[in-house]
């Protein structure tokens, strides 16, 4: 089992636009895999290559569909439609989640490891996903997404996390 370090909030890695994807090789696909074993680690249901430090255009995801973990890679949202909102957080920002409005719907399309083509259309839980996947690859932290007010209150709370994570963190953690 290997597992990655998932990179956080201020990381400039998930602040840049991921790279596209020229050629599906051995090592996107056992990229995939590690990142497939550090989103269920974590967990999570969805995992962007850039929140492993990684600046590829993939992302994997299990929307708990039964079909089991799967990966896209160089995704497009197609088109979106509806409205749904939903409390939604981040594995780059642990330990919040805010009401966001998205589109409920979303037609996403993309390759597989294999290199078929996926087209899918989703919408609920599994639309979200596909949403704040691809905004991640795009370089946007959910926090984008944000009112003002959501977002004035999302960074008292994360200097708040900060403060007290830095007061627990001791010199051994190095080590780790
Ligand atoms: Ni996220």
């Amino acid at each position: 089992m290997s597992i990655l370090p998932i990179r956080t909030y201020g990381d400039p890695v998930l602040g840049i636009a991921t790279q596209t994807i020229d050629e599906i090789d051995g090592k996107i696909v056992a990229l995939a895999k590690t990142m497939i074993e550090t989103m269920y680690r974590a967990p999570g249901v969805g995992l962007a290559a850039n929140q492993v430090g990684i600046s590829k255009r993939m992302f994997v995801w299990d929307s708990g569909d039964g079909l089991g973990p799967r990966t896209v890679i160089n995704p497009r949202i197609l088109e979106t439609s509806g409205e749904w909102t939903y409390e939604e957080g981040c594995l780059s920002v642990p330990g919040l989640s805010w009401e966001v409005v998205r589109p409920n719907k979303v037609h996403l399309v993309g390759l597989d490891l294999d290199g078929n083509e996926l087209d899918l259309e989703v919408d609920g839980y599994h639309g979200r996903i596909f949403q704040h996947e691809t905004d991640h690859l795009d370089g946007h932290l959910l926090l984008h997404c944000l009112t003002e007010e959501q977002a004035l209150e999302s960074r008292k709370e994360i200097r708040k996390i900060r403060m007290q994570t830095a007061s627990a963190t001791t010199p051994t953690f190095l080590g780790s």
